[in-house]
C-alpha cells in the first residue's frame, strides 16, 4: 500500500463508510470520506450544493478535496460514488494508495438508496433505471481504476473487514 493509504471506491449504496470506518478501526488508521469533507468546508448539504452549482461545480468541490486527502498517509478514504469519472481523480488515487473496488449488484444498490433522501443524483423520474444507468456507466471504470474488487455484502460486512485486514496485512508484508 503506498504511503499506507486505502481509497475505497463504488457506486452509492455499496457500503464503502461502513466498511471504511470498520477497517479503519481494525488497521488502525484514519478515516475520511469525501462527501462528508465537503459538506463541511462549505456548511451546507450535497444536494444544496447540486442545487446552487449543478454537478459540474460539486465536481470541482469533490477534486479539490480528493487532492488533498491522497496526499495523507495512513488513511482510509471512502470516495463519492461519482469521483473516479475524471481520470485526473482517477490517477491520483492510483498513484497515492491501493484502490478498492466494493462491488455490489444494481439490485443490491437499488435496495439500498431507494429510500435515501441524500443524494440528488437518484432523484429521476425513474430511480431504479437510473441506477441501472448509473452503474452499467460506471462499473466498468471502477474496476480500471481498483487494485482489487470486493464483493459487498451488508450481512456480513464485519466478516470481510476481518478478511480484508488478513489480505492488506500480508500484502504489506510481501
Ligand atoms: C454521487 C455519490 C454520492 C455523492 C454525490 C454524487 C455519485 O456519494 O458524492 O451525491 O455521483 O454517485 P456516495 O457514493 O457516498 O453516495
Amino acid at each position: 500500500m503506498h504511503r499506507g493509504n486505502l481509497f475505497l471506491v463504488g457506486m452509492p449504496g455499496s457500503g464503502k463508510s461502513t466498511l471504511g470506518r470498520l477497517l479503519a478501526k481494525r488497521l488502525d488508521k484514519s478515516f475520511y470520506d469525501t462527501d462528508v469533507e465537503i459538506e463541511r468546508r462549505l456548511g451546507v448539504t450535497i444536494p444544496v450544493i447540486f442545487e446552487l452549482e449543478g454537478e459540474t461545480g460539486f465536481r470541482d468541490r469533490e477534486a479539490a478535496v480528493l487532492g488533498d486527502f491522497v496526499e495523507f498517509t495512513n488513511v482510509i478514504l471512502a470516495t463519492g460514488g461519482g469521483a473516479i469519472l475524471r481520470p485526473a481523480n482517477r490517477d491520483k488515487l492510483k498513484q497515492n494508495g491501493t484502490v478498492l473496488y466494493l462491488h455490489a449488484t444494481p439490485e443490491t444498490l437499488w435496495e439500498r438508496t431507494r429510500r435515501s433522501k441524500h443524494r440528488p443524483l437518484l432523484r429521476a423520474a425513474d430511480p431504479r433505471a437510473r441506477v441501472n444507468e448509473l452503474y452499467e456507466f460506471r462499473d466498468p471504470i471502477y474496476r480500471e481504476v481498483a487494485d482489487f474488487v470486493v464483493e459487498s455484502d451488508r450481512a456480513h460486512v464485519v466478516q470481510l473487514a476481518q478478511r480484508l485486514e488478513q489480505q492488506l496485512r500480508a500484502a504489506a508484508r510481501a
